[in-house]
């Protein structure tokens, strides 16, 4: 980080309360959780050409995908992601309740607003925690991680869920070989915890260069690409100039991992492993190439799961995880690029030592957390609709039920027996 002493136009005013500020001891963040969700149903490269001319052979050699998983009617960008945090707070043994702060990472939420990190905050019952999405495509896992992170540093937060999902094949155009042969649906998830034990989230760079908003766009009815007349676009349809992309990402994935190594005089040849956006083979080769490192050190599983966009990194770690990939005193780098156009890298000193998720206290808490958000949403909307009423609306009301009640009872009393 560059800090800049030259002169300013202005002067900060002394803090009124500064005399009541303690100093915070110094935190840092730890990933403490991962889990990932993906849908059951796979999309082989054989079942694409039923649909547009490609082949199996053209996929696998351009991309490194064999096949991809797509969500099933009931799945959505939510459930996913929903799924992948339990997953996650299993692994930490944490409950629901104790969750600070949950940023979901997504291209595909299911609504501008509200945002899938309100609707996942709801199913989970994190009553206490905050939630918003995250919008920076690919590089969103990474930008969600670095805000995260900051908070928890900082010492505002103790915890937080980081998300990133999708639900990509609803807005492929499946006419479009160039990107219908791309993407899938899943999510990930990893659980931020504050600690004083140093490690963790050590450094991450963000960077966006949004003249090539072009390159790989999503637009939305409310882009100027599909509301006017002779507008380019289809609204929720990908458009992307695919080799241009390749050519942003092979330029700056590189030296994003050397930029946010640099202030932690570290060098690539001490990474054990790096973790990157999913989105090309032929990318992920040109990472190991361009810092000289063997192409072991690169994780991929694109073959499994084509490009799933935000979520590919958690899921990539999730497995990575799962394989013994990585173990506790690995630095780890994480690395995302795509729309915006936008890109980032992390570097991680993994400091969680993985024990078998078992059945605890907090096991059964969480559980009984889960089924009592289940029962609370009704109770709430309800509740909230009744108090939405105010004094007088409620005795006006009161009345009328009153009133129709007697009305009932009269009519009842009035109407002749039936003959037997
Ligand atoms: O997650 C965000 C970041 N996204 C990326 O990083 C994506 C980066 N880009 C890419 O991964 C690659 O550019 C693609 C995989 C999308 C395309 O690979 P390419 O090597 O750049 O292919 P191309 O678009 O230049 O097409 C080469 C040829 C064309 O035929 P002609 O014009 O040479 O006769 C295409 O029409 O391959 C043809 N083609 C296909 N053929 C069979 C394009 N798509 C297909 C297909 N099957 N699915």
């Amino acid at each position: 980080m560059k800090i800049d002493n030259s002169p300013r136009p202005y002067r900060l005013h002394p803090g009124r309360t500064a005399h009541t500020l303690k100093p915070r001891a110094q935190r840092f963040a730890h990933i403490v959780g991962w889990g990932m969700e993906v849908p059951a149903q796979v999309l082989s490269n054989s079942d694409l050409e039923a649909i547009v001319e490609t082949n199996d052979e053209w996929i696998f050699t351009r991309t490194g995908i064999r096949e991809r998983r797509i969500a099933d009617q009931r799945e959505t960008t939510t459930s996913l992601a929903t799924r992948a945090a339990q997953k996650a707070m299993d692994v930490a043994d944490l409950l629901p309740s104790e969750i600070d702060l949950i940023i979901v990472a997504t291209a595909t939420p299911e609504h501008s607003f509200p945002s899938t990190a309100s609707l996942v905050q709801d199913l989970l019952g994190a009553t206490n925690a905050g939630a918003f999405d995250l919008a920076a495509a690919c590089s969103g896992f990474v930008y969600a991680l670095d805000i995260a992170a900051g908070k928890i540093q900082h010492g505002t937060i103790q915890t937080a869920i980081v998300i990133g999902a999708e639900t990509l094949s609803r807005v492929t155009d499946w006419t479009d070989r160039g990107t219908c042969i791309l993407f899938g649906d899943g999510a990930g998830a990893v659980v931020l915890q504050g600690s004083d034990v140093p490690g963790g989230v050590l450094n991450t760079v963000l960077h966006s260069d949004g003249s090539g908003w072009d390159m790989l766009t999503l637009p939305t009815p409310n882009s100027r690409d599909t509301y006017l007349q002779d507008g380019l676009h289809q609204a929720n349809r990908i458009y992307m100039d695919g080799k241009g992309v390749f050519r942003f990402a092979t330029r700056v994935i590189a030296d994003s991992i050397k930029e946010a190594l640099a202030p932690l005089n570290l060098t690539p040849d001490q990474l054990s492993l790096i973790i990157p956006h999913q989105a090309n083979q032929r990318i992920i080769d040109h990472i190991a190439k361009a810092l000289k490192i063997s192409e072991d050190r690169v994780y991929s599983n694109i073959v499994r799961y084509g490009n799933t966009s935000a979520a590919s990194i958690p899921i990539a770690l999730a497995e990575a995880m799962e394989a013994g990939r990585i173990r506790p005193g690995d630095l780890i780098a994480f690395t995302g690029f795509g729309a915006g156009l936008t890109w980032a890298a992390s570097i991680i000193e993994w400091s969680a030592v993985p024990i078998k998720p078992s059945y605890t206290v907090t096991w059964g808490r969480r559980k009984g957390e889960y089924a009592l958000a289940g029962l609370r949403r009704p109770v709430v909307r309800w509740w909230r609709r009744l108090m939405l009423l105010s004094p007088t609306t409620w005795i006006i009301t009161a009345r009328k039920i009153l009133v129709r009640r007697r009305e009932q009872i009269q009519a009842s009393l009035q109407k002749p027996p039936k003959d037997e």
